[in-house]
């Protein structure tokens, strides 16, 4: 039995004891007589109002028939049915790309990195006008850096999706909402109206950060997400690197970890879609995937679990996948050293490595209307250590130590070096 804590499953009754009015005699009020004196529980009450819908898009109302100019993509979701998804072999294009990645970079004015461990900013370029070979080296860019922004885009959703099948087959969402206009089921819309504010009853601030979709077989790589319209101020995603979570454990811990598999469930976003009344296109699937992943072209190590959709490790005591589980969660949702928070401004558009990322929308934004549409290329069926190196006769790398090696500093050999001495082991950082 998978646990389905996170949406969808409302509590279907609420006790407050302590709370509860009593009559002068000490007993307790009877049901009717509670009914007749207009005693109402608030907590109880907003409860059971609460329904799916923070995560992803507002289900536009009645009265939002305004002119907005983007009405044409506003959500939809179509009682649709569609087969599930089969395993394909999929090649990833930043095999092909050049190392040094000359004729992107050459081509942007400026390329800023905004944090050590993730995020790049590249100005200069109309993703309109990208050739092949600058595709190619921006899927490697993003494998490395994990998320690349570019500014002021005018390519149109059409092209959007034309540029994402460059890096693999889309993706179509099953419970999520497409646009309005026909013809647009593989764009993923990310809408909210500005009128309602973002309900946390129901769920945890680090329960919504997820990586897209981990329950499909091969879930996506090279996503990217338009913003259309942004509100003036909030908004922000922050995403955080699934490479620099594995770089910052214990040898030890990576070594336990890479022999490890949890189940990825897509039950609790079907069952919170069918109780806020929108149709699930397919059927929802559970799906076994690696807690640490090769990135295919990189070769870096990934952790590959998000509080999203990753239900448990198999194979040991459900209390230590809890306590494991708990760690990587709350590692990667509070650790700045791994993360990038990024400003949206209209016609922004960011590209992640979906594989290597985890990230969370922050709903800060109300009463302002915000909405993107993302494209969401296929990659490979998730590959373990021992697969990518079986695989590819590579030995699989942390990308941390790569990088310093590559700045001069070994840090293996320096690990090696390194005598403890209890005695000068006390250090004040005051
Ligand atoms: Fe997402």
């Amino acid at each position: 039995m998978l646990t389905r804590s996170r949406l969808g499953d409302q509590p279907s009754g609420v006790t407050r004891g302590a709370a509860r009015p009593e009559k002068t005699d000490g007993s307790a009020a009877t049901d009717s007589a509670r009914r007749e004196a207009n005693v109402t529980y608030p907590l109880a009450t907003k409860l059971s109002k609460v329904s799916f819908n923070t995560f992803y898009s507002n289900i536009p109302t009645q009265e939002e028939n305004d002119d907005y100019e983007f009405a044409d993509y506003k959500p939809t979701w179509p009682k649709l049915d569609w087969a599930p998804l089969k395993e394909f072999r999929h090649f990833d294009v930043g095999h092909r790309a050049d190392p040094e990645k000359k004729s992107l970079l050459s081509a942007a004015t400026k390329v800023d990195h905004l944090t050590p461990a993730i995020g790049t900013r590249l100005e200069g370029i109309d993703l309109r006008n990208l050739s092949y070979t600058q595709k190619d080296e921006l899927a490697l860019l993003i494998a490395e850096r994990s998320v690349v922004v570019f500014e002021n885009q005018d390519i149109n959703i059409e092209e959007q999706l034309e540029l994402a099948r460059h890096f693999g087959p889309l993706h179509r969402h099953a419970t999520t909402a497409v646009p309005v206009k026909a013809g647009l089921d593989e764009v993923h819309v990310v809408y909210s109206n500005g009128r309602t504010p973002a309900d946390f009853t129901g769920t945890t601030r680090l329960e919504l950060y997820h990586s897209d979709v981990t329950y499909e077989l091969q879930p996506p790589g090279t996503t990217s997400l338009k913003i259309i319209t942004a509100p003036t101020s909030g908004g922000d995603t922050i995403w955080s690197s699934g490479y620099a979570l594995y770089s910052s454990l214990s040898p030890q811990l990576q070594k336990y970890l890479e022999g490890l598999e949890a189940v990825h469930s897509a039950a609790a976003q079907a069952d919170g879609s069918r109780a806020a009344g929108t149709h699930v296109r397919r059927e929802e699937i559970d799906t076994v995937h690696p807690v640490v992943r090769v990135h295919p072209v990189t070769g870096w190590k990934s952790v590959f679990v998000n509080p999203g959709f990753t239900r448990r490790i198999l194979g040991v005591p459900k209390a230590e996948s809890d306590a494991i589980l708990a760690l990587l969660f709350n590692q990667l949702a509070t650790n700045p050293d791994f993360q990038v928070r990024i400003r949206w401004s209209k016609n922004q558009i960011v590209f992640w490595d979906n594989r290597v990322t985890t990230h969370t929308g922050i709903v800060d934004f109300f009463p302002q209307r915000r909405h993107g549409l993302r494209a969401t290329p296929h990659a490979e069926r998730p590959l373990s250590v021992a697969e990518y190196e079986l695989d590819y006769g590579k030995k699989s790398k942390d990308r941390q130590k790569e990088i310093w090696k590559q700045h001069g500093y070994d840090a293996e050999a320096e690990e090696n070096k390194v005598v403890v001495d209890v005695s000068k082991a006390v250090v004040y950082n005051d």
